[in-house]
């Protein structure tokens, strides 16, 4: 009986009842929060994941100017049709590196997580060019523009050292060298590439990739972004902790 009467309380006075609920859903905020703080780290490490160079993170920033992630995801779901169409499901440490990160839920367009080496970079120009012209039926829209606009690189070194603020463990040496490193991922020729690789590894793809050697445009910085998503993690060799069937 005397629950009720204090309930009743509760229930009259607006103000009493908004404490009430702050109350309870802090002590719910509490238990589910406060164990992430205990744990070392909540994403797994796995081998092969690096912070994007600099050419490759600008092509991202486009890809944000661009909205492409209004249609295209980048998170492949551990389901059976996703899995079978777009490769291994996407790891937490596959976007450790991405702020924000680009998962998303809307997929007019397929997904983009394991894109990268699907196709040459010529398809991926002419696609950006214009998308019917290699996929008749594209909704897409063109995006010609990239090709015949110069990368604007200035404040490349600022990009990376705020990245490494947000916890991207970028060296002073990779800050300092980011104009440098950006120019030489971008032209085979480059006497800095040695040095690129040396930075950020044998793996990264040292290439003239809007096939203009001429200039550095806004085309090669986002097909160098697109031709690594999803190739970091060697799935020959990554062991998952998940059922036969999803690997
Ligand atoms: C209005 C929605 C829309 C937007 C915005 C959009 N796309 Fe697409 N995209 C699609 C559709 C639909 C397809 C599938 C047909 C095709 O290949 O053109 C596609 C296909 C692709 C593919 C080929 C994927 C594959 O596995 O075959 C790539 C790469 C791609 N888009 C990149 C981009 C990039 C980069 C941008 C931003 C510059 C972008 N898209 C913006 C709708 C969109």
């Amino acid at each position: 009986m005397s629950l009720w009467k204090h309930h009743g309380k509760f229930e009259r006075h607006s103000l009493v009842l908004l404490i009430g609920i702050l109350v309870v859903v802090a002590i719910g905020g509490l238990v589910e929060i406060s164990p992430l703080f205990y744990l070392e780290s909540t994403v797994e490490k796995v081998q092969g994941v690096r912070p994007y160079t600099p050419l490759e993170l600008r092509g991202r920033d486009i890809y944000l100017r661009e909205g492409c992630y209004v249609c295209h995801s980048q998170m492949i779901r551990p389901l059976r049709d996703e899995v079978e169409r777009y490769g291994h499901y996407s790891l937490a440490a596959e976007s450790m590196y991405d702020h924000p990160f680009q998962w998303g839920s809307k997929r007019t367009g397929p997904d983009l997580a394991r894109v990268g080496g699907k196709y040459s970079d010529e398809w991926h120009k002419a696609h950006l060019i214009d998308p019917r012209a290699v996929v008749p039926e594209s909704v897409m829209p063109p995006y010609a523009f990239l090709a015949k606009t110069d990368l604007d690189y200035h404040d490349i070194q600022q990009k990376l050292a705020a990245m490494k603020k947000v916890g991207v463990p970028y060296t002073a040496e990779q800050i300092e060298n980011a104009e440098a490193d950006l120019l030489a991922q971008a032209d085979p020729f480059d006497s800095n590439g040695p040095k690129l690789k040396q930075r950020y590894g044998a793996k990264i793809a040292q290439r003239d990739f809007d096939g203009d050697p001429e200039r550095v445009t806004e085309m090669d910085a986002l097909v160098a972004y697109l031709q690594m998503l999803g190739t970091l993690v060697d799935f020959k060799t990554y062991k998952a902790e998940a059922p036969e069937n999803l690997r």
